[in-house]
């Protein structure tokens, strides 16, 4: 259908099927779902009868293509106008085969790789009857102890930038209407959703429009650059006003600003919850604020559906605006051909034929072993397969691994550690004991394990946090590891043996009772269906750690927030000049995290070489380069990130002390050299000034290049009016 015909169909809605459209349920309120009539929890008493469902325009969280088509069947035959049902999911890192968690896959900085895992995330999905996904989720963090810090890429924009357009590229791929095996993205959280104060999810955001613009909105703007078709508002607040009735962020800037014509949908009952926010006295007031500001569906609360008849009639409501939303929710579906195709790729057969399959698990594998970061190696790594290992720890046989938000995920395919080492060694050559678990343990279990690691060569201890400890509501305000384990750390480290942390979690965490006791720590993160043989891969040699961290790791929690791009401050510690105590410092603490934005190491050593500027000066119209030489000075191939950052010494506002602005890949074999070039114009130096104008200064500059965002050679260079 065109527009016209598309206008055509809404002129022949009613009221209340116009409202309809906007209301999205979850698979319990539809005929034929598996959980038909399962009406528990939030869902109960939001008053909604057969004809808001038969009404509804969406539903959340279907999946399986018997199920989506059996309830798009009942919905098409039971709506009026014969309108089908957009099916919107969550995924987020895989549909059934899971790749590792985000954060783990920003840690690749392997942006094919990542496109890719969208890609065979979305073919899943869209066998399986999705139509849409929400993801990516594209906000900053810089807090871990918030927990949903593991579904995002990072503390950098600029990362997270290449980062979202990479997922949008590869959920959507570039003809969604005709190419069946894509589903639709929906960028998340809108805004700042990853800012909570006191990283307590929920919390209030508090930071300044240029704050906003500088560091937090540029994902979603390059996830909607790349053409995502939906947004999702976020639950928190941003300058004292919730998301989700936030005409500035939603009227204002993305559709006026950016011209973004797709549909904006609440999250989980954001649309109510400006209630609880203190503003909206009721239902009626909560839904009039949501779609004055700008939300299109409402993501299961009902104030819509109670109270937009009412608003319209009174007149409070334009039904002109009403019919925006209704006209871009059907041009969603028309885009995705379900007008013509309700039932879009379902298919049972292809669904029993490429979900799981091998090919897709192998995928994994590479972007789990990719995501792994070597955090310490004192020459225990890689092990050889004749030594003898004890496998110890609470995620020594546990299939844990796949991380929040994998819910259509099976643990029970999961390759646990466990398995993975026997894909390695000889069952002989490795023993498995607990010793304890995630936080919990007991005698019983500790001397069974400390007798095996007395046994062994070499002792991995695979350690780590439930994943219920982190994602959303997986709020700490301790990251160190539970007690138990660091007493089983302390326990096994009595016995002198060398001794392997691999880590199990969805955050940076407080190191301390694990590195200095580790001879060697391999952060795992979640790592996702086949993570157990990734992890093996590492730590026996097959694969390299490449993995380079995208979140800072903290000594403590007591420094967060600590990230790379901070501020200089009138004060800096170690400056020339610098008096003894009156800098900005801690008493008890450095001011650098413990590990670096950009951290990991290798098996192989690689050496910077003849790093230089093609030019001292550069203008507008005449951009220079970075060139550098990277050696592998080591006897194993690896993989690099070589990074540059860019410092503005003097700007109209405070300048970071460095911000990523390119990065590039490389594989090396052992004394193979290869020179990489970037080149810096004159847009890499723009930042938005106080009055909020997007534009760079002449002035002097320093360009780093390095292995990280700590250890880099610096050189200055000038940009002239
Ligand atoms: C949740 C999450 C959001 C998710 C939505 C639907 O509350 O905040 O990321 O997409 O509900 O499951």
């Amino acid at each position: 259908m065109n527009n016209k015909q598309l206008v055509s169909l809404m002129d022949q809605m009613t009221l209340d099927e116009k409202i309809g459209q906007l209301m999205q349920l979850a698979t319990p309120f539809y005929k034929g779902s598996a959980n038909q009539g399962q009406i528990t929890g939030p869902m109960v008493g939001m008053g909604i009868n057969d004809d808001v469902v038969r009404n509804s325009g969406s539903v959340l969280g279907a999946s399986g293509a018997n199920e989506v088509i059996s309830i798009q069947q009942a919905h098409i035959s039971e709506n009026r106008l014969g309108i089908p049902l957009l099916v919107m999911s969550d995924i987020v890192h895989g549909y059934k085969t899971i790749f590792p968690v985000p954060l783990a896959i920003g840690c690749s900085w392997d942006l094919e790789l990542a496109e890719k895992s969208a890609e065979i995330a979305a073919k899943e999905a869209a066998v399986s009857g999705v139509h849409v996904t929400f993801a990516p989720m594209v906000d900053l963090v810089r807090d871990p102890r918030w927990g949903r810090v593991m579904e995002s890429t990072g503390e950098d924009s600029y990362l997270n930038s290449q980062f979202a357009k990479a997922q949008v590229r590869g959920f959507q791929g570039s003809d969604l209407t005709n190419d069946y095996d894509r589903v639709a993205s929906c960028v998340k959280h809108f805004a700042a959703y990853g800012a909570p104060e006191g990283g307590r999810d929920y919390n209030t955001v508090n930071m300044s429009e240029r704050e906003l613009r500088d560091s937090y909105l540029p994902a979603y703007k390059a996830a909607l650059d790349a053409g995502s078709e939906m947004v999702m508002t976020a639950f928190n607040t941003v300058d004292g006003i919730p998301a989700t009735g936030n005409k500035q962020l939603m009227r204002d800037l993305l559709r006026d600003e950016w011209n973004f014509d797709g549909v904006i949908i609440s999250d989980w009952g954001a649309v109510k919850e400006l209630i609880p926010h203190g503003v909206a006295e009721n239902e009626k007031e909560a839904a009039l604020k949501a779609l004055t500001a700008g939300v299109d569906i409402e993501m299961m609360t009902a104030c819509y559906v109670k109270n937009l008849k009412e608003l319209v009639d009174n007149g409070d409501i334009e039904e002109e605006l009403l019919n925006e939303s209704v006209l871009r929710i059907l041009q969603l579906k028309q885009k995705l051909g379900l007008f013509d195709n309700p039932y879009r790729g379902a298919n049972e057969q292809l669904e029993k034929d490429i979900v799981m399959s091998e090919a897709h698990r192998q995928v994994s594998r590479e972007l789990a072993s990719k995501s792994a970061v070597l955090l310490k190696n004192d020459d225990v790594l890689p092990l050889q397969k004749e030594q003898k290992v004890a496998l110890i720890g609470p995620f020594a046989d546990n299939n844990d691994i796949l991380g929040p938000w994998s819910w259509l995920g099976s643990k029970d395919e999961a390759i646990t550690m466990n398995e993975g080492l026997k894909m390695k060694v000889n069952a002989s050559n490795f023993t498995v004991s607990k010793g304890c678990d995630i936080e919990t343990s007991d005698d019983r279990q500790l001397t069974e394990a400390l007798q095996v690691a007395k046994d062994a060569d070499v002792v991995v201890l695979a350690l780590g946090e439930d994943s219920e400890m982190s994602g959303e509501a997986g709020s700490l305000t301790d990251i160190r590891l539970p007690q138990v384990q660091l007493d089983l750390i302390r326990k096994v480290k009595e016995l002198d043996k060398p001794m392997v942390s691999v880590l199990f979690n969805g955050r940076p965490l407080d190191l301390h009772g694990v590195m200095e006791h580790s001879n060697a720590v391999l952060e795992a993160w979640y790592p996702g269906t086949e993570g157990g043989a990734a992890i093996a891969d590492l730590i026996f040699g097959d694969a390299n750690p490449s993995g380079k961290l995208t979140m800072s790791f903290p000594y403590s929690v007591g420094q967060v927030p600590v990230y790379y791009n901070n501020f200089n401050t009138g004060r800096p510690k170690g400056a020339p000049d610098a008096q003894e105590r009156y800098v900005s410092q801690y008493l008890d603490s450095p001011n650098e995290p413990l590990f670096p934005f950009g951290y990991g190491l290798s098996y192989t050593t690689f050496t910077y070489n003849n790093a230089r500027l093609s030019a001292a000066e550069m203008t507008a119209d005449r951009p220079i380069t970075m060139k550098v030489s990277v050696k592998n000075t080591g006897n194993t191939a690896g993989e690099e990130t070589v990074q540059l950052y860019i410092r503005d010494l003097v700007g109209e506002v405070v300048r970071p002390l460095k911000e990523l602005k390119g990065f590039v890949k490389i594989h090396l074999q052992p004394e193979e050299e290869k020179e990489v070039t970037f080149t810096i114009s004159e847009e890499e130096l723009r930042y938005h000034h106080a009055n909020l104008e997007f534009s760079s200064d002449p002035g002097k500059f320093i360009a780093y290049i390095g292995s990280n965002s700590r250890d880099v050679q610096a050189i200055p260079f000038e940009l002239l009016k």
